[in-house]
């Protein structure tokens, strides 16, 4: 079938709209026809080069749509089921899976890196040429083909245009402040970033119970979003040291958890250097893979200070989802709040314009 997608080229070339052939899904595989795709940092860092992935290939990895035809074999969901694409695939059977951590199992590794659905092969054509997969999610046209296992079926009730952010910014933020930190009631947090995962951390800190929930950023617009989402102080670092801002604003003793939501070692670091004793600092934004960051051993033997890194969100994802949904539906999820722009699919390159320029909390495009 015919199906109109924005095809990834090269690093440093704008996503070029084209029609592409989309081929039935093969055994264990699902046809979605996508309603919305989520404007996410992560697909730029791969657009500039700063994050790899195999291409030309059609990128994408937040999508919520219908179910058009099922593959072989697929007995998760059927055609008209709601679902939400998950971007990092999971065998349901691994260490990691068992454990209650799929975003870690190889399966998802495997799907990532070669760009190819599970058989090894591709379900996208232009005028003939192959056109690989991102993720397995591919969320950047009209109808995508995805592992049975990336579909996450939700309730038909639940509006699509929401559910897309569900699939990575909200999940990876709350995660990362819930699951992978674990903030407790009454503590201290930074966020570093207040774009569409930082503005979700804040959130899941301030659902956590955190008492002062300080949010970093360059753009005093974000600073203003920050605020709807909970944090109660804000540190312009275009204008002041942030983390001699953050000391200042604990009186000197520093936080107990930290987190960058940007992608940059430097505010890793500084992040870091923001900690109390005990403190954890969680690295969530994708820095280019190959960079470093080095700590003093003194800070983590003397002071205790914990780096670590959170995977979408640290999740459960299908559970997890589910409570999130839950949570919206309550009124203790804020979603339309981060909804701050939609776009005809057409304008996807403007989206992500407008992402860099820093206008919008979150954004996404429709189809
Ligand atoms: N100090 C503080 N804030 C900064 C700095 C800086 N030096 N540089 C950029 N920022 C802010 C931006 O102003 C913006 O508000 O970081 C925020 C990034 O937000 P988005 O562009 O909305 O990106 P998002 O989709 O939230 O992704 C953030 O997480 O998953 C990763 O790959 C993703 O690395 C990216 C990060
Ligand atoms: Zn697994
Ligand atoms: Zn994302």
């Amino acid at each position: 079938m015919k199906s109109k997608a924005a095809i990834f080229w090269e690093a440093g070339k704008r996503l070029d709209i084209q029609e592409v052939d989309v081929e039935k899904p093969h055994t264990g595989e699902v046809l979605v026809k996508l309603v919305a795709a989520g404007i996410c940092h992560s697909d730029y860092h791969v657009m500039t080069g700063h994050l790899f992935a195999p291409f030309p290939s059609i990128l994408g990895h937040e999508g919520s749509g219908i179910v058009a035809e099922v593959g072989p074999g697929v007995t998760a969901v059927k055609p008209g089921d709601h679902i939400i694409v998950m971007w990092r695939l999971s065998c349901g059977i691994c260490e990691y899976c068992s454990n209650g951590r799929p975003a870690l199992c190889p399966a998802g590794t495997q799907i990532r890196s070669t760009g190819q659905l599970l058989d090894g092969t591709t379900r996208f054509k232009y005028k003939g040429q192959e056109i690989k997969h991102f993720a397995g999610a591919s969320t950047f046209s009209e109808y995508t083909v995805i592992p049975e296992g990336s579909a996450l079926k939700i309730p038909q009730d639940f509006p699509l245009e929401i559910a897309v952010l569900l699939g990575c910014g909200v999940i990876t933020g709350v995660g990362a402040a819930i699951n992978c930190a674990k903030v407790k009631p009454g503590s201290t947090s930074v966020v570093f970033g207040a774009g569409g995962i930082g503005l979700n951390i804040i959130q899941g800190s301030a659902i956590a119970g955190a008492a002062k929930i300080i949010a970093v950023d360059i753009n005093a617009k974000k600073l203003d979003y920050a605020k709807t989402f909970g944090a109660t102080h804000f540190v312009d670092a275009s204008k002041k040291n942030a983390v001699e801002a953050v000391r200042a604003l604990t009186d000197g003793r520093g936080v107990d958890y930290a987190f960058e939501a940007i992608g940059s070692p430097e505010t890793v670091r500084q992040a870091f250097d923001c900690l109390a004793k005990r403190g954890m600092c969680v690295a969530v934004g994708v820095v280019p893979l190959t960079k470093e960051v080095a700590v003093p051993i003194m800070a983590l033997v003397f002071e205790e200070k914990t780096l670590t890194g959170s995977l979408y969100g640290s999740a459960r994802i299908r559970q997890d989802t589910m409570m999130l949904m839950e949570m919206y539906k309550a009124g203790k999820l804020k979603l339309d709040e981060l909804l701050t722009r939609k776009y005809p699919f057409a304008q996807i390159n403007e989206a992500y314009d407008n992402l860099i320029k820093g206008e919008v909390a979150r954004s996404i495009v429709t189809f």
